[in-house]
C-alpha cells in the first residue's frame, strides 16, 4: 500500500562533529517528526566535498555522523547516505539548467564559505561545487517531493531558491509537478556561539565556537563556564544575546526546567548571577547529552549491523529517488531506456 503520509526531508553534512546548533536547530525536530510523517534524513557526503577536505577521513566521518544521528533518536529506516543515491547528483544537473547563475552568486553562504575556502586551501581555491551547492540541495529536497524541510535559520535562503527552482521547473514543463516545500523551524532556529554570541554556532569558525553533542562532560562544562554573557555595561534591562542563548539552551534541552523558571525570575528582579545560570546550563546539557552518549556507546559495539541496516534503507529510499528522476527525464525531454 502506498504511504499516504506527508513527507519530510532534511540533511546534514559530514564535515565534523555534530554540535548543539545542529541538534537544537534541526535534529531534535527530525526526531519528533518521525512520529507523524514519512521522513527522509540524509548524511550528505557529496556536499562535504565542496570545501577543501581530507579524502582519507570523509568515509569515516560519514559513518560517525550517521551513528551519532541514530544515538540522538533518528530511526535507521529514515536514514540514507547521499552518495549511495547517485540520482541526487543527476537531478542536481537537470536543475542547474533551471537555475540562474546570478542567483547562486548572491547566496550569502556562498560568499561566507568561499572566503573560508580560500583560507583553508593552499592556492586560494573555490570549487565550482561550492557555488552549485544549493542546486544539489534543491535536488535532495525535491527528489522526495518533500512537503516540509526542518532546518535552522541559516538555510532559509537555500530553501527560497528551492522553491524558485521548483516554480521555474513547473512552469517550464507546464505542470504543477513539484510541490513547493515549506521550511520548519524549532523554537531555537539560531543557536549562537558561546565564545562570540554575535555569530552562529558553527564548526567553520573554529573549536571554541561550537559545543559538540558528544563532547566530554568536562569540555562542555568548561565551554559553558567561559561563555560570553554581557559585553560591556548593560543598563537597558534587556537580555543580552549571550544570556538569551544560554537560557534558550536550557529550555531546548528540556532539562532543569524548574531552575530555568527561577533563574528567569532572578533576571526579571535584576538579581541574576551568571555563575548560577552557567551551572544550570552545563547541568542541563550534560544530562541531555549523557543519554545520547550511552546510546552511542551501545552502537559502537554493533557498528557492522547498523552499517548494513543503513545500506538497506538507502537502497529502499533510492527507489523513491529513481521514480522521480524517471518522471523528470520524461518531462524535460531526455531519454529513458531500460538496458
Ligand atoms: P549543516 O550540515 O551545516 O547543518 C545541519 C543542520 O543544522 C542546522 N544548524 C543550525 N541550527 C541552529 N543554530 C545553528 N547555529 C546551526 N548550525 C547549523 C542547519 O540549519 C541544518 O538544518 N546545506 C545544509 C545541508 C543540506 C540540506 C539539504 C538541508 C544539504 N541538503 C537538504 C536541508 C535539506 C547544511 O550545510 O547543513
Amino acid at each position: 500500500m502506498e504511504d499516504q503520509r506527508k513527507s519530510v526531508l532534511s540533511c546534514i553534512q559530514p564535515t565534523g562533529l555534530m554540535h548543539l546548533g545542529n541538534y537544537f536547530g534541526a535534529v531534535q525536530n527530525w526526531v519528533k517528526l518521525q512520529e507523524e510523517y514519512r521522513c527522509f534524513y540524509g548524511v550528505v557526503d557529496y556536499h562535504a566535498m565542496t570545501m577543501p577536505y581530507d579524502i582519507k577521513k570523509l568515509r569515516n566521518k560519514t559513518w560517525d555522523l550517521t551513528f551519532d544521528l541514530v544515538a540522538c533518536g533518528i530511526k535507521p529506516e529514515s536514514l540514507f547516505i547521499q552518495s549511495l543515491i547517485p540520482e541526487h547528483a543527476e537531478l542536481g544537473w537537470i536543475f542547474n539548467c533551471f537555475c540562474s547563475y546570478g542567483q547562486l552568486t548572491r547566496m550569502t553562504q556562498f560568499k561566507d564559505k568561499s572566503r573560508d575556502s580560500q583560507l583553508k586551501s593552499k592556492d586560494n581555491f573555490i570549487s565550482a561545487g561550492l557555488l552549485d551547492y544549493p542546486v544539489l540541495q534543491t535536488a535532495d529536497i525535491l527528489i522526495y517531493k518533500a512537503d516540509y524541510v526542518p532546518v535552522g535559520k541559516d538555510q532559509d535562503q537555500h530553501l527560497e531558491l528551492t522553491r524558485d527552482i521548483a516554480q521555474r521547473f513547473n512552469s517550464s514543463v507546464g505542470k504543477e509537478y513539484f510541490v513547493l516545500p515549506e521550511g520548519l523551524h524549532t523554537e531555537t532556529p539560531k543557536i549562537k556561539s558561546t565564545a562570540d554570541p554575535s555569530r552562529k554556532m558553527s564548526k567553520s569558525a573554529g573549536e571554541k565556537h561550537y559545543i559538540g553533542v558528544f563532547s566530554e562532560e568536562q569540555r562542555i562544562r568548561k565551554q559553558i563556564r567561559s561563555a560570553v554573557t554581557d559585553t560591556g555595561e548593560n543598563t537597558s534591562g534587556k537580555m543580552s544575546e549571550g544570556v538569551e542563548n544560554l537560557f534558550q539552551m536550557i529550555k531546548a534541552s528540556g532539562k532543569q526546567l524548574d531552575s530555568y523558571n527561577s533563574l528567569m525570575q532572578d533576571f526579571e528582579n535584576g538579581g541574576l548571577k551568571y555563575s548560577d545560570l552557567k551551572e544550570v546550563v552545563a547541568d542541563a546539557l550534560v544530562e541531555m547529552t549523557n543519554e545520547f552518549k550511552e546510546k552511542r556507546d551501545a552502537i559502537n559495539e554493533n557498528k557492522r549491523d547498523l552499517k548494513y541496516q543503513i545500506k538497506q534503507s538507502s537502497e529502499e529510499i533510492r527507489k523513491v529517488a529513481q521514480d522521480t528522476v524517471k518522471e523528470v527525464k520524461d518531462l524535460v525531454g531526455l531519454l529513458n531506456v531500460k538496458f
